[in-house]
């Protein structure tokens, strides 16, 4: 976003409470399905039997993220809802895996919770948390500080300011999600409706809860074209999941600037969910990797490796702007193809034996490597 886009955007929105009017209306929309709020998504029905009928029918997704996790994952979704991508990616990871919910709202937590054991008998184990938190600001564990605030009294701005410190006690000392613990972070339909003064806070902590080497799958709905200031400050635009949308590129970019590569649309759908004001509105899957480059070596070149891209391609370039030439040797530094090793990347490569003996000692070419 340029300044001046930036700056529209706020102007408009300084009418419009953004976390009051999207309160309100999931917290209806927790109660009673609301229509306009349902985006079509075709879900694994093998997993569907195991949920109850009221989570379901209260189904405000637009993409199905839970595909992408696999079993063991410590999973951690974003904007939970009523459950069900929590309750899905439950069956999928099994009993070895974790799942925790994070929602801010509590008829959407209610709803969720009141479902847990449901789900739990039906599936034979219980594997999952929903805890209360604001997904741009994961360290602060909002049911604990319900339980505090139960006992404090705020008449003063001293008490104000004491409870101000205490808040900031508890990110530290008892964070919600703690750093590189999470396989996945997974979320559908919830990122554009965070506060645009927020959205950095956001990617930044999605970034900082996921394991080096783990990764994000988040379904969203995306513009084609920016959001104009007329739509921000529409309450109901906004909380219908439209006048927040990133414009598509700029969704991507916002995964980058927080560190994430590798970056993969996974699925974009075809026809817009809406047009408004001749705008596209649609879903659109997007995974992106937490790559874990060890620094110290990411430039040492004493034990280089040497791969072959793949193709189709004639060339392509990686995150840190290395460029690999279809069907070239090009010599990485270990780090790198050790990076190079793992997905996105690994069926796109041949590791490929050098002229230095080394390289079957160190390179990616060893005895533990890919060849
Ligand atoms: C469109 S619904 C999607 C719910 C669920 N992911 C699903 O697939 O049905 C958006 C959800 O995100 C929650 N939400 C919105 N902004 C949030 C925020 N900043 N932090 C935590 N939850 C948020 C809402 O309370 C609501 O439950």
């Amino acid at each position: 976003m340029n300044r001046h886009q930036g700056v529209t955007m706020l102007t408009a929105l300084n009418s419009l409470n953004v976390s009051s009017t999207v309160r309100d209306r999931y917290s209806g929309a927790a109660l009673e399905r609301e229509s306009q709020l349902c985006c079509p998504v075709n879900y694994d029905s093998r997993f569907l039997s195991a949920i109850p009928q009221e989570v379901l029918e209260r189904d405000y997704g637009c993409g199905d993220p839970s595909k992408y996790v696999a079993p063991g994952d410590v999973v951690l979704d974003l904007g939970s809802g009523g459950g069900k991508i929590c309750f899905i990616a439950a069956q999928v990871v099994g009993p070895t895996g974790r799942v925790i919910g994070v929602d801010c709202n509590d008829e959407m937590l209610a709803l969720a919770r009141r479902s847990q054991s449901f789900v739990a008998n039906a599936i034979g184990f219980d594997n999952i948390q929903f805890c209360k938190g604001r997904i741009q600001d994961l360290k602060l564990d909002l049911d604990h500080l319900d339980n505090l605030l139960k006992e404090a009294a705020v008449a003063s701005s001293s008490d104000w300011l004491r409870i101000t410190e205490i808040v900031d006690q508890l990110r530290q000392t008892s964070p919600l999600i703690a750093n590189d613990s999470v396989d996945v972070v997974v979320s559908n339909c919830v990122l554009n409706l965070v506060n645009p003064d927020d959205r950095r806070n956001l990617f930044q902590e999605l970034f900082r809860v996921v394991k080096p080497g783990g990764r994000a799958v988040i379904s969203d709905i995306v513009a084609s074209h920016d959001v104009p200031a007329s739509m921000q400050g529409n309450a109901d635009l906004w909380s219908g999941c439209i006048s927040g949308a990133w414009r598509e590129n700029r969704f991507l970019a916002a995964f980058e600037e927080a560190g994430f590569g590798g970056l993969e649309i996974l699925e974009r759908s075809t026809t817009p969910w809406q047009i408004v004001e001749g705008i596209q509105f649609r879903s659109m899957t997007v995974r992106a990797h937490k790559i874990l480059i060890n620094d110290s070596g990411s430039q040492d070149h004493s034990n280089p490796a040497e791969i072959v891209y793949r193709g189709p391609w004639k060339s392509v370039q990686d995150d840190l702007g290395n460029t690999f030439v279809r069907g070239e040797y090009s010599s990485v530094s270990k780090s790198i193809a050790d990076v190079l090793q793992r997905p996105p990347y690994a069926s796109e490569v041949i590791c490929v034996s050098g002229q230095s003996p080394d390289l079957n000692d160190q390179g990616c070419c060893g005895p533990a490597g890919c060849c």
